[in-house]
């Protein structure tokens, strides 16, 4: 609180002068939460927001005026807000440009881009985000170095459904004004989990559902803090004995906020989201569905077990009934691969892009380059025997799923994506698989 007061009164007089709407908000936010703020990234008095412009200059590291402006200038040489009116919140620039509905973004689409840039950053001395392969896997290589550099690669979580869903559906702390990375991150709390990769109580993530607290700070909102699931931890970066995040030796999942919680609060079982990149209503996704039998709709990746599995390779060595985290596969922002597939899974580098499609696969798809990451790549043995697992289909290929011979490989994501089960062609048990 007193730290917190200090920082707002260091140059009192443009305080004041916020609007009036602000105002009264402004105040009742300095008493609930001054504390939380200056131990976050932005209100460090270290590390914090510091923009590049003289007529900020009197103004310390990590003041509220580095983001928030009466009449959205202090008469320098900041971007105005595109409307030409003060911007919603008095942050200085329009939160978001709702013309922005696919990438390539600009940053003058997003006020978050103005800093979280490689190129161009506001921040004084620039700001270096990498992505979560890099950050908690170690493989650095071509990784995105700014936030804006992560949305504009080849798929992405769109910014405009971002908004559009949760001004919908977290209408309590999420207006129509509000910008779309604030679904996800609270910009008075989020911390430096970059700094501290192997402790999550210095979260960035704030549940859509519960913007005014962190996710994945308290012992209870982590990996392994969910009684009913066992996690492993996927290998470091070119290691066989150390573990993400950062190459710690806990594989339990201990060091890492319960991803799945964070990401079911929007893809959950029942929520329609809309993707205007894909044209489609998104696959809804069922983690936590035990399937018993293997074949309800609860994926096998999740809470659901694998029916029979003796193709999972170091770490996962074929144990069954494990709940793997949604950051094991995807990136949270954006990817050169489809479906923010990560560019380093399970301690290696995919070895070209992942390219797949759910509604329509094509000749071209590299799908197996993920699945390989964690399984043995013995396709035609997995599918067809001999090998290990419970292979599904007949040995001989008497079927006519690869239509001629010599067979054509079927693209895997015909059979294999979130919800998916199969009709069996050749056995009769079980009938139906579920292949997720
Ligand atoms: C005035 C510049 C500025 C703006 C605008 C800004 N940030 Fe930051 N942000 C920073 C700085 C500086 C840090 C600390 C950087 C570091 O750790 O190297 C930071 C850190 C963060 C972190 C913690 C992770 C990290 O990089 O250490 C998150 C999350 C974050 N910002 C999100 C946002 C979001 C979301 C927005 C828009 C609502 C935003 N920021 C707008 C300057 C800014
Ligand atoms: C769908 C949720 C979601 C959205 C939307 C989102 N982020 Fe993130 N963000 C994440 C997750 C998940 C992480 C990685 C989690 C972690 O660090 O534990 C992350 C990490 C970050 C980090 C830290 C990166 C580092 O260096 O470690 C910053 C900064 C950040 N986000 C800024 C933004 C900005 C700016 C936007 C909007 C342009 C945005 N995020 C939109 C979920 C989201
Ligand atoms: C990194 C930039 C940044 C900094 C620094 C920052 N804010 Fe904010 N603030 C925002 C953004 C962005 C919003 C709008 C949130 C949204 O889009 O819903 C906001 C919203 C607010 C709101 C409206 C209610 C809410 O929480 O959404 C208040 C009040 C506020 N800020 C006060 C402050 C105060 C006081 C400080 C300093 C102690 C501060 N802010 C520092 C970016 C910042
Ligand atoms: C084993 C790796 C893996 C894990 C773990 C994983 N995913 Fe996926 N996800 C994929 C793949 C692969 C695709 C693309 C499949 C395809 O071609 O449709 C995908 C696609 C998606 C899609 C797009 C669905 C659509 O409509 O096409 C969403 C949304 C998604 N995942 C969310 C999640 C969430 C949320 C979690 C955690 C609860 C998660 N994923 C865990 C691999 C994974
Ligand atoms: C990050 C590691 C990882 C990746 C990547 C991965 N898997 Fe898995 N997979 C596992 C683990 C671990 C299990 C066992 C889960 C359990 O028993 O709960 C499993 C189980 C399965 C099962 C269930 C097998 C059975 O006998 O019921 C199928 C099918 C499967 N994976 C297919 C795939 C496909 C297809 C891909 C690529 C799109 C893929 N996996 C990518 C780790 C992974
Ligand atoms: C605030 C709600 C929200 C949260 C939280 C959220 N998502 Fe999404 N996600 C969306 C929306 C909206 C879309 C549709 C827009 C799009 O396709 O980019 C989407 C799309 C996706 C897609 C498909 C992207 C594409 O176009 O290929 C994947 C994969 C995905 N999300 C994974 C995740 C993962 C992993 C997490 C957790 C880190 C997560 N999401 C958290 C709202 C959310
Ligand atoms: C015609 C549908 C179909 C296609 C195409 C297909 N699979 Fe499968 N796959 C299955 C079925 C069915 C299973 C057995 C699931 C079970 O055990 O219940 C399976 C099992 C698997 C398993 C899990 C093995 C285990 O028991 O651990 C992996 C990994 C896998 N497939 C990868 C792939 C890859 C990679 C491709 C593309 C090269 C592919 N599949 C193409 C239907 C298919």
């Amino acid at each position: 609180m007193q730290i917190g007061h200090a920082i707002l009164n260091d140059r009192p007089k443009k305080i004041e002068l916020l609007f009036p709407s602000f105002i009264s908000v402004f105040f009742f936010f300095t008493e609930a939460a001054a504390g939380s703020y200056t131990e976050s990234a932005h209100g460090s008095s270290t590390s914090g927001v510091m923009r590049n412009d003289t007529a900020l200059a009197d103004y310390s590291k990590g003041n509220c005026s580095h983001c928030h402006e009466q009449h959205g200038s202090i008469n320098g040489t900041e971007p105005s807000p595109a409307s030409g009116s003060v911007s919603p919140f008095a942050v200085f620039a329009d939160n978001f440009n709702t013309g922005a509905i696919l990438n390539t973004y600009l940053q003058s689409d997003n006020f978050c881009f103005y800093c979280h840039a490689n190129a161009s950053s506001l921040q004084s001395g620039g700001i270096e985000n990498k992505d979560y392969s890099a950050t908690f896997a170690g493989y650095s290589t071509n990784s995105p170095l700014g936030i804006f550099e992560a949305f504009n690669q080849h798929s992405y979580h769109n910014l405009f459904d971002i908004k559009d869903f949760a001004e919908t559906s977290f209408s309590s702390t999420f207006t129509s004004e509000s910008n779309p990375c604030v679904a996800c991150h609270n910009p008075h709390m989020a911390k430096r989990n970059k700094a501290n990769v192997q402790d999550p109580s210095y979260t960035v993530l704030s549940k859509p559902s519960d913007h005014g607290n962190l996710w994945g700070d308290d012992s209870t909102e982590r990996m392994d803090s969910n009684p009913s699931y066992s996690h492993q931890s996927p290998l470091y970066y070119g290691s066989s004995t150390t573990y993400e995040p950062g190459g710690t030796s806990y594989d339990d999942g201990s060091l890492t906020p319960d991803y799945n919680a964070f990401c079911t609060d929007c893809h959950n079982t029942t929520n329609t989201i809309y993707s205007t990149t894909l044209e489609r209503n998104l696959i809804k996704i069922d983690w936590y569905t035990l399937g018993g039998d293997g074949i309800s709709t609860g994926d096998k990746h999740g809470r659901n077990s694998a029916t029979v599995d003796g193709t999972t390779i170091i770490p996962y060595n074929g144990t069954i009934d494990l709940v793997l985290s949604c950051l094991d596969c995807h990136e949270p922002h954006g990817s050169p691969s489809s479906f923010l597939i990560r560019r380093e899974v399970n301690g290696a580098v995919t070895s070209g892009d992942v390219h797949t499609a759910a509604t329509s696969p094509s000749s071209t798809s590299t799908l197996k380059l993920l699945c390989e990451k964690c399984h043995l790549p013995n396709w035609s043995g997995i599918h067809h025997g001999p090998g290990a697992g419970d292979p599904p289909y007949d040995k001989d290929m008497t079927c006519s799923c690869h239509g001629v011979k010599p067979p054509v490989p079927i693209p895997c994501e015909q059979c294999h994506y979130h919800g998916a089960t199969v009709s069996n062609c050749d056995k009769t048990t079980p009938a139906i698989r579920k292949t997720f």
